[in-house]
Formats: structure tokens, sequence, C-alpha cells
């Protein structure tokens, strides 16, 4: 089969298309030849390394895809061969990822895609969907899952809502029945995030986005899913609502944040941190659950109707792919593993 590896950590240009022999199964886990493989800015970070040496010897990139379970190891009830999947975490602490033809995973993180759910949906889904759904269920009063109305009456501000992380905290947001204001810094952003199902769009570099989000939200917003604490502290804190919930997601650059003390601590403000690696199995499967209810109500489309273009390369592209994540396509970056998906 084709493999896309990388055996030292640095630019794209580490990556090379191997042949390798399929991987058997063992207890626990499934094969999946791979059709569709998502990029997310984790893949092409992990592969840059900063310098580092590789934790294996030859890494596949990749944690996100989506495929059809071609072998099946000893111990695994929940799928059978030829179930259609997507796949989250494919490469955590594991050397193979989905950028090749067949992969092996835990078999918890292959889940069962419903009827007439596309490959492209399915790989966009992992590492974006599954960090919006804890960032929307750790609000102190809040619902720890997700479900048609378990947001009903809530305020939901998503920055960022032209990412893909964004994009699918307002597809879930809205789906659970929330008001949606994203915050975005062009027309067009504005217009992807409002094709996503946001119900207001709010330019973060206006003077006044305070201002337009509170009058949006006068009781001040709920939920704040975050991707830039750094630069948002203090606009999330003016506009949050008491006992409102802000989840960072990422680290903004890795400078530290200023929390503005007195009103944080007036409104019981809770600041909660979401990194998808270490937030546990708990979480992860019941995002992987709420996830699948989703899809199955049909509320998780991608492409650029849907608020999320999509960027394909095809599998022996992975280093353009990668840079095209690194250099922040708008939209959702996708790799064609069996060429007949676009
Ligand atoms: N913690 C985790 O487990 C986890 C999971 C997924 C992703 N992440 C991290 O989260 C980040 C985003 O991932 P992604 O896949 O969603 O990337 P993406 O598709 O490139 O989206 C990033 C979005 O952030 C927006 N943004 C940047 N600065 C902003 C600001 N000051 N205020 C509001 N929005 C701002 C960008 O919009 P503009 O360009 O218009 O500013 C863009 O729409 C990455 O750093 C990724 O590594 C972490």
């Amino acid at each position: 089969m084709r493999s896309i590896v990388y055996s030292r950590t640095g630019s794209s240009s580490v990556l090379s298309l191997v042949e390798r022999e399929p991987a058997t199964p063992g207890p626990g886990e499934v094969r999946v030849k791979v059709t569709v493989s998502g990029v997310n800015p984790t893949d092409w970070k992990a592969r840059a390394g900063g310098g580092s040496r590789p934790v294996f010897d030859e890494i596949v990139p990749n944690q996100d895809g989506a495929g059809v379970v071609d072998a099946i190891g000893d111990g695994v009830t929940n799928l059978a061969v030829g179930d259609r999947v997507w796949l989250y975490l494919a490469q955590h602490e594991r050397p193979t990822g989905t950028a090749q033809e067949y992969t092996v995973v835990p078999a918890e993180r292959a889940v069962k895609l419903p009827e007439g759910v596309g490959f492209d949906v399915a790989a966009s889904l992992g590492v974006p969907a599954m960090t919006a759904h804890r960032a929307l269920t750790v609000h102190e009063f809040g619902p720890a899952r997700l479900s048609p109305g378990s947001l009903d009456g809530r305020v939901v501000l998503v920055a960022g809502g032209a990412g893909a992380v964004g994009h699918a905290a307002i597809q879930l947001a809205v789906w659970a029945g929330a008001t949606v204001i994203a915050t975005i810094s062009s027309g067009e952003k504005a217009t992807l995030a409002k094709a996503a199902g946001a119900h207001h769009a709010v330019n973060y570099r206006d003077t006044d986005t305070a201002d337009q989000i509170t009058a949006l939200a006068p009781n001040g917003v709920d939920h704040i899913v975050e991707v830039a604490i750094a630069r948002n502290a203090a606009l999330d804190v003016q506009v949050i609502a008491n006992h409102g919930s802000i989840a960072y997601y990422a680290t903004d650059g890795g400078g530290d944040a200023a929390i503005p003390v007195w009103s944080t601590f007036a409104k019981n403000v809770r600041i909660q941190g979401v990194l998808l690696y270490t937030v546990g199995d708990a979480a992860l499967s019941a995002a992987a659950e709420d996830i699948t209810a989703a899809l199955r109500d049909g509320a998780l489309p991608v492409g650029e109707p849907a608020g999320l273009p999509l960027t394909w390369f095809p599998l022996e592209q992975t280093a353009a792919a990668h840079d095209a994540a690194e250099q922040g396509a708008v939209g959702k970056v996708l790799i064609d593993v069996s060429g007949d998906n676009h």
C-alpha cells in the first residue's frame, strides 16, 4: 500500500511516499481502508516538531480520516467488515495515522457513520468536532451532553467562526438549540460563519466588538468557544454572563493571557482549558456519540455552501496539504487517499 511517512521532524519536505505492507489489527483494533484523510493544525505542528526527534522511528501523519473497515481484531464487537467509519486520534500515541491506504486503530476510535453521510464530512469531524463538543459541554450549569434542545435559551459565542473548530462549534451549538454569535475578521468569513448556521457575525477587529455583542446578548453570553484567549480575554469577560464559561482550545502563540480579575471574579466565570489529547476517554466517547446523533440529523454538512470550503490534495501531495493547513487555508484541507472522492 502507499503510505506517507516521516522519520525526522522538520518542514513538509520530510514527508515521503513509500510502499508498506498493511498492518494486521491486534486485539481490540480494526483495520480501515482509508478513503479520505483530514488535515488539522496539530498534524503539521507534530511533524514540524520544533527540531525534536519524533517519538517513533517512522510516523504516518494525520489524526482524522474516513473509510471502510476491512479487518477486525479479536474482541471487537461494535464494528464489522464493510462498516463505513470516521476516525479520530488515529495517530495519538501510535505511529500510524491516516495518510496511507490502510490504517489500524483501536476500535473505539473508529465510529460508524450514519447512512448517507459522505466521506468528506466524515474526515472533517475528528479533531474539530470533538474539540467543539468538549468546549460546549464544560459549563458549570450547562449540559454535559449535546442533543436537540440541550442548549435552548443559551447564547454561545464562537471566536473565529470561519475556522474548522469554530465551524463545528457553530453547527453543534445550533443543532443543540443555542443562539450563536460568531466573531470573524472579514465579510467573506462572516458569510461562512452564517452559512454554518451562526445567527450573528461580528468582526473582532472592530473597535466596538464588545458593544455589538452586548447589543445582541444583553444578558451576556453563556458559553464562549475561544481560539485566542490571550488576545480575547478582555473582550470575553466584558460580554460573558454571570456563571459563564470560557473554553479555550488553542495556545494563541503560546503567550500567557492576562485575566481581568475583578470581572471574572464578580461574574463567577469559569475559564476552562480544552486539549483533546488529554481530555480522557469519557469525554471522547460522549463526543463521538453526540456527533453521530448530529450526523444522523444532517446537522454537520461541509463545503462552501455549508460554511467550510474544502481544499483537496491527492495522497502523494500530502506535503502540500500540510503546507496549506500551515498557511491558514480557510475551511478544511482533505486528502483524497483512494482517489475517488471529488
Ligand atoms: N486543544 C485542542 O485539542 C485543539 C483542537 C483543535 C485545534 N486546536 C488548535 O486550535 C487552533 C485552530 O484550529 P482550527 O483547525 O480551527 O484552525 P483554522 O481552521 O485555521 O481556524 C483558526 C481560526 O481562528 C481565527 N482567529 C485567529 N485569531 C483570532 C482572534 N484573535 N479572534 C477570533 N478568531 C481568531 C481565524 O480567523 P482569522 O484568520 O479571520 O483571524 C481562523 O478562522 C490551532 O492552533 C489548533 O492547533 C487545538
